[in-house]
């Protein structure tokens, strides 16, 4: 394939990243978006095999063998409720591909370059291995908190922020030192150290962050694996591979802002780690009567009831209870009661998450409503059913200053007639504390495991 077709094939795999990534903005055109991707991605990788620079066909077929029996099988065995830490995994691979780019490239001493040319060819694979050891060990990290292997308590090292200080200073000369290195040959030694300082560092930042602010790492590192990628394109002077990066890192960047807007946090603090747990008081104990209530007292509410709000969280997606929700909104809306569904930002464990499970149960996209859109309704709201939803919900977020998720707006179903909160014990939520909303007087618990008992549920209300 001449090199013209090549950019032409790469211009038009760019255009439909960008169509897919706008697709991807709104519930009704995701699947289009993703078709897009797809179709870029089709074609970036034809146009890339077929283009000139490629010649070890051999290798490159059994790597994309290998690479598409893993990623096929993966994809087929991932759980739902597993996609957060999957989606944490490949960004590693990200991380981890740029690093051996970068080495590769620096051990490669077929391209003679001279200069200025030289300069930036080694600050590129300075900067793509540096990007990519932060991501890689930083999405492991992220993938050992998502999935409960690691604790999701923040690890608070003493004077953490005059280490991170010193790590990126240290950073700063060795990378004078690899420049100066890599005139006579031996840049190779400051290259692995800062790997090494950079892995430590991805390690200690992923580490420091608290349980409920992981939303916005997981985004952040989103971020750092389209950064990472675009280094890689750099490195090899691929412009897809810089494009769709820079693409990929911006649209993370955006996504982190919009979810630290949504926690009410600042993005440097969240950074810096131990935002919220830093404050040194001890989040307030739970104490109140717990009102328990039973499937027939739940049904005989809901038929009463003319407004509903119904608030999904992660237990919604463990108990896989979309689809029993869709058939019991479709059941109380055809009685004539309305049904609507209030979706806050950090649900679940992934950026539109809850969105994701209603959209495959087909629930219609235009009950279901974001925080900042429902959240003055509660007063009028009749019943607020909380399926296995807890932090996203907890009124300490608002009351209690010393609670780790103290500042995160919350959806406020408090203030709604009747709440029957559906879970399966008294266990906290992801960030771990207490939540006062199941003590309220106008809370009712609905023990169980969270589609076991909407089927129960869904019986009573049909008879
Ligand atoms: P959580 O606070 O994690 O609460 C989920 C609740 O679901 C648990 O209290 C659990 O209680 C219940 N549950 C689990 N399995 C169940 C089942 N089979 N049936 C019924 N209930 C079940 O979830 P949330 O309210 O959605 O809040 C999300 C949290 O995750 C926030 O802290 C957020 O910061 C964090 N987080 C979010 C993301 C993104 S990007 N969305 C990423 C990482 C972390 P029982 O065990 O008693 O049943």
């Amino acid at each position: 394939m001449s090199q013209g077709l090549v950019t032409m094939s790469y211009i038009a795999a760019s255009i439909l990243f960008i169509l897919s990534l706008s697709g991807l903005s709104n519930q009704e055109t995701a699947r289009r978006g993703n078709y897009f991707g797809m179709a870029g991605m089709a074609i970036a990788i034809i146009a890339t095999i077929l283009g000139d620079k490629v010649t070890a066909y051999t290798i490159l077929i059994i790597a994309l063998a290998i690479g598409g029996l893993v990623g096929a099988r993966a994809a087929a065995k991932v759980e739902m409720t597993q996609m957060p830490e999957l989606v944490a995994l490949m960004h590693s691979l990200v991380g981890m591909a740029a690093v051996l780019v970068g080495f590769s490239n620096f051990l490669d001493h077929s391209v003679i370059l001279e200069g200025a040319e030289k300069t930036i060819h080694e600050l590129e694979i300075y900067i793509g291995v540096f990007i990519g050891a932060v991501t890689f060990s930083g999405s492991v990290i992220a993938f050992g908190k998502l999935c409960g292997r690691i604790s999701g308590k923040p690890l608070l090292l003493p004077a953490r922020h005059v280490l991170n200080l010193g790590l990126f200073l240290i950073t700063f000369a060795l990378g004078n030192l690899f420049l100066e290195g890599a005139e006579t040959g031996g840049g190779l030694i400051p290259l692995l150290i800062m790997m090494v300082i950079a892995l430590a560092f991805g390690v200690h930042m992923v580490m420091a962050i608290g349980g409920a602010d992981m939303p916005v790492v997981v985004s952040m590192l989103n971020s750092y694996s389209g950064w990472a990628a675009a280094a890689t394109g750099f490195m090899l002077s691929n412009d897809l591979l810089i494009v769709t990066g820079a693409l990929v890192g911006s649209s993370g960047a955006i996504l982190s802002y919009i979810m630290c807007r949504a926690m009410n946090r600042h993005f440097l603090s969240v950074i810096a780690g131990g935002f919220g747990s830093a404050g040194g008081g001890e989040a307030a104990e739970i104490e109140g009567e717990i009102y328990p209530i039973e499937i027939e007292e739940t049904a005989q509410l809901l038929r009463e009831a003319k407004s509903i709000v119904i608030i999904p969280g992660y237990g919604m997606a463990v108990a896989q209870a979309q689809h029993t929700v869709n058939e019991i909104t479709k059941l109380l809306t055809s009685r004539g009661k309305k049904v609507r569904f209030a979706i806050h930002p950090v649900a679940g464990r992934m950026p539109g998450h809850m969105n994701v499970l209603l959209a495959e149960a087909k629930v219609p996209y235009d009950v279901v409503f974001e925080m900042d859109e429902i959240n003055h309704e509660f007063p009028n709201v009749d019943v607020s059913i909380v399926i296995g939803a807890n932090d996203i919900v907890n009124p300490s977020a608002l009351d209690d200053p010393n609670s780790p998720i103290a500042g995160m707006p919350v959806l406020e179903c408090w203030k709604s007639g009747t709440t029957i909160v559906m879970k399966r014990s008294m266990a906290s939520g992801y960030a771990g504390v207490g939540n006062p909303l199941f003590v309220h007087e106008n809370t009712r618990m609905l023990f169980g495991d969270a589609n076991d008992r909407l089927q129960a549920l869904l019986k009573a209300l049909q008879e």
